[in-house]
């Protein structure tokens, strides 16, 4: 018998030993019996496996279980310790290549990090229940049974779970017997297909479900608590539509006979791809019209659509190794937007997505301290900080270059060919590239191995004149000292050009596109291209011109104002051009324009914190946002576009930044009588707290905790915590880092309290205090949750601009290393670099700039 204990992994850099290589396991028979009250379980499993050579130490992974009675095809075995959560069976002679099985029982305890088998508590009525649930990606199965947990070592599961006899059981497969014995219920699941054990899954406790079945009759059940689950409608139905819309798309029929979706109350990440068993966070798949906001609603959508391209992507067929990641998660964040742009065209889904995936990309890609697509991954534990904006949106952003570049009927002959090719096994990067290739004809592997193998993106500088442009491209380094010391990189653009249809593939560090009637082009038609365009001063103002009189599409306009800022940032221009630029969209009326607009003052405000700053921007701001405040006002016009819906709530919130009497008073005598959060429209929430948290003190927070301690919405909490986090005054802003450790908050939303304190600018040093003090206690927490822990660094980054907080920072990271965040770390200084030195540079000129400008509409 051993113990392995969770805290002696010892994590290296070194390439780890891939077990599949030496055992491949073709069937597990598991049985786990559970605990809840005690939090514990214990099981056996019996694992059929080809040994791929003669031994008689067999490698399984298990962490954290105590194992006894192992046996290797019925001969007695001990187990042997080693590192990376390796255990060896070894046995007394030796084995010979081929069939074997081994069988091990196991006991584990259920703990509340969120990985591996964990509870979510909630209230049911007064009284106080408990769930059990599963999260096993990336390599936390081997938390709850002994297996060979690495994506490329498929095999079918037979699962049977004994459990309480009243409580539901949800796994991957349909039931195929329950059987009653006394208080308990043995439940057994039909064998899975062949799949990876990361997507593994069961949740068991009290449960309920709606149900719709697909056109092609698969059993799509949403369940949730009991007082929740009237609010899976809308999420059931994205399903459904999602799964029809994904068999057409990817040609290949959904691969099981039933997909349940569960929302669960305590939950790390956003969802959870578990084949036919997919989890949720509760704010990204409840809907309840009283309480969800629309982009809230639209969050859902996204997060349903993702998680059901996986059962295709991902689960049928699965990435070799985590090096491919990118591959799953680019991909699925692609075609989030395929399946909800179908579903709701006017939602705008492919304008939203600039604003988001590919905003965010660039924002991570433009540090020195970025990484490849492809990046390359050793230890499991290595990819902790590789769930990140480059995986996903950088991902998603050249999937989306590709997709435009061979067209849609190529790429999609050409992804279903790979699935269909590879389905049941796994694959790699370039095997998506060789389908492509087969069905377009087109190089796909030389155009996209520039993207994916290499780190960053270009700027290209465009001197234009009628007939021609002369182009340049360079890595774009957002910190300037980094820029200096960066080797030269050229990448293959497609260039689009808003006044031709032609297309002009540029390769080299400069070249001459010969064209026509070019006075006027806007570079990166649809900002399809991954990089930034710079303009001379001269061309600017023109394609200004074009702004104001409504000549350029949104999705260009929203490309010019956002390069603007992002090369203000960089030092390639001054932070002024971009704001005359903003003055050119005082007719702008669309809303990821405004997204993008208001993300990009945000920011600007966050890293330029004085007070003159502040000040000036008011004004600005007032009459920035006042022509459309004017239009939509504060309720919603008679069927009112999706769009302005949307919008509503960013003017508003500018308008209310900027001191508009009238909109700040309206917000406040909104909140004085509210009773409670559902008097006021949940779109409007965030303005009214904000405004009323701005204007107030202990009363307005009071009132706040109340609203937070009622609600049960979750998309609710997290208003209520963004305004409950940015109070002004010393005591209140003890009190909310104070409640971050109180049981009032669940782990499940720690983060989001210390993000928004950091956004505080009264509250970010007694924010840094609390985070150094406290840092033993979030390691402690979420040391072992992959997404969560690597972003913490990032927040005290968001908002640092000096050198002495970057040199506190530094140190304090120096001094508590933990494995996998070298790189957050390294992002986070380099954040902080290159935000002083723009705080450096333009702090004093905004502020004299914004002085200067008349208000007239004050
Ligand atoms: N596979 C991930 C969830 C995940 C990530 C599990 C990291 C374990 C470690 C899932 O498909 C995912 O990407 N979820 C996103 C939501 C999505 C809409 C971008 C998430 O959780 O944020
Ligand atoms: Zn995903």
């Amino acid at each position: 018998m051993s113990i392995i204990c969770p805290c002696a992994t010892i994590v290296s850099m070194k390439k780890v030993q891939h077990l599949v290589e030496t055992i491949k396991p073709t069937n597990y028979d598991l049985f786990i019996n559970l605990n809840r009250k005690q939090k514990a379980f214990k099981g056996t499993v019996l694992t059929q496996f080809e040994l791929q050579e003669s031994t008689s130490k067999i490698p399984i992974h298990a962490k954290g279980l105590k194992l006894a009675s192992a046996k290797v095809s019925g001969k007695p075995a001990k187990t042997e310790e080693s590192d990376h959560d390796v255990v060896y069976l070894v046995v007394e002679s030796q084995l010979e290549a081929g069939s074997h099985y081994f069988q091990v029982d196991f006991e584990g305890k259920i703990t509340d990090p969120m990985v591996g088998l964990y509870p979510c508590y909630f209230k049911h009525g007064n009284e106080d229940d408990t769930l059990l649930a599963t999260q096993f990606e990336s390599h936390h199965a081997r938390e709850v049974f002994p297996c060979i947990d690495e994506p490329a070592a498929k095999a079918t599961f037979n699962l049977s779970i004994k459990t309480h006899k009243e409580d539901v059981v949800i796994s991957n497969t349909p039931e195929q017997s329950a059987k009653v014995s006394g208080q308990h219920k043995t439940t057994v699941f039909e064998q899975t297909p062949v799949m990876s054990t990361y997507l593994l899954a069961f949740v068991t406790g009290n449960l309920e479900y709606l149900e719709a079945k697909t056109k092609s009759g698969i059993s799509v059940k949403t369940w949730a608590t009991p007082a929740n689950v009237k609010f899976t409608e809308f999420s059931l139905d994205v399903a459904v539509k999602c799964l029809d819309y994904y068999e057409e798309f990817f040609k290949i029929a959904y691969p099981l006979e039933k997909c349940d979706m569960i929302a669960l109350p305590d939950f790390a990440a956003g969802a959870m791809e578990n084949w036919g068993c997919v989890t949720y966070r509760e704010s990204a798949m409840l809907v309840d019209e009283k309480n969800t906001s629309l982009d809230g609603k639209q969050w859902v959508a996204m997060v349903v659509a993702h998680e059901l391209a996986h059962q295709w992507f991902g689960n049928l067929v699965t990435m070799e190794w985590w090096t491919d990641l990118w591959l799953n998660e680019g991909f699925a964040s692609w075609v989030e937007y395929m399946a909800v742009d179908k579903l709701f065209p006017d939602w705008q889904m492919w304008t939203q997505f600039v604003t988001d995936d590919y905003m965010r990309a660039q924002g991570l890609d433009s540090l020195a301290n970025t990484h490849p697509v492809e990046v390359e991954v050793n230890d499991p534990d290595e990819i902790r900080n590789i769930f990140d904006a480059i995986s996903y949106s950088k991902g998603a952003s050249v999937i989306r270059m590709l997709f435009e570049y061979l067209g849609e009927e190529d790429f999609r002959e050409g992804l279903a060919h790979y699935l269909n090719i590879n389905k049941y096994k796994n694959a790699k990067t370039q095997d998506l590239w060789s389908a492509l290739e087969e069905k377009s004809g087109k190089n796909v592997s030389e155009f996209m191995s520039e993207w994916t193998s290499q780190s960053g993106f270009p700027v290209v500088s465009a001197e234009i004149s009628d007939d021609k442009i002369k182009l340049t491209q360079q890595r774009f380094i957002i910190n300037p000292e980094e820029r200096k010391k960066a080797k030269a990189q050229t990448w293959p653009i497609p260039i689009d050009s808003t006044h031709t249809k032609q297309q002009f593939l540029f390769k080299n560090a400069h070249d001459m596109w010969q064209t026509k009637s070019a006075s006027f082009a806007k570079l990166n038609t649809d900002q399809t291209g991954f990089y930034v365009t710079k303009y001379s001063k001269e061309h600017l103002a023109k394609l200004a011109d074009q702004v104001a009189s409504g000549k350029i599409g949104v999705i260009d306009r929203l490309g010019l104002i956002s390069d603007s800022f992002s090369l203000a940032q960089a030092s390639y221009s001054s932070t002024l051009d971009a704001l005359e630029l903003l003055e050119s969209y005082s007719k702008e009326d669309n809303a990821a324009v405004w997204d993008q607009i208001a993300g990009d003052i945000s920011v600007m405000r966050r890293v330029m914190q004085t007070d003159d700053v502040r000040e000036n921007l008011k004004p600005y701001l007032r009459a920035l946002s006042y022509p459309q405040v004017e239009r939509l006002g504060w309720k919603p016009h008679k069927r009112e576009s999706h769009f302005d819906t949307l919008m509503r709530p960013t003017v508003l919130a500018m308008a209310s930044l900027g001191e508009n009497e009238e909109v700040v008073t309206e917000a406040i005598r909104r909140f004085n009588g509210a009773k409670s959060p559902e008097d006021i429209e949940p779109d409007l929430r965030s303005v009214v707290y904000g405004t009323a948290v701005r204007n107030g003190g202990k009363t307005e927070f009071d009132k706040l905790l109340s609203f937070y301690e009622s609600t049960s919405s979750a998309q609710e909490k997290v208003k209520l915590a963004s305004a409950l986090c940015s109070f002004e005054q010393v005591e209140l802003i003890e009190k909310s880092l104070e409640l971050i450790k109180s049981n009032q908050v669940k782990l499940q939303e720690v983060s989001y309290w210390v993000a928004y304190c950091f956004f505080n600018r009264h509250a970010r040093d007694m924010t840094w205090q609390w985070f150094k003090e406290n840092w033993k206690w979030i390691v402690d927490k979420f040391g072992t949750d992959i997404m969560t822990i690597a972003s913490f660094p990032n927040y005290p980054a968001r908002v640092f601009a000096s050198k002495e907080l970057e040199k506190e920072y530094a140190e304090f990271f120096e001094k508590n290393k933990i494995p996998g965040l070298e790189r957050p770390v390294k992002q986070g200084i380099e954040a902080i670099e290159w935000q002083t030195l723009w705080r450096e540079r333009d702090e004093q000129k905004i502020a004299d700039y914004l002085k200067a400008k008349q208000d007239p509409l004050s």
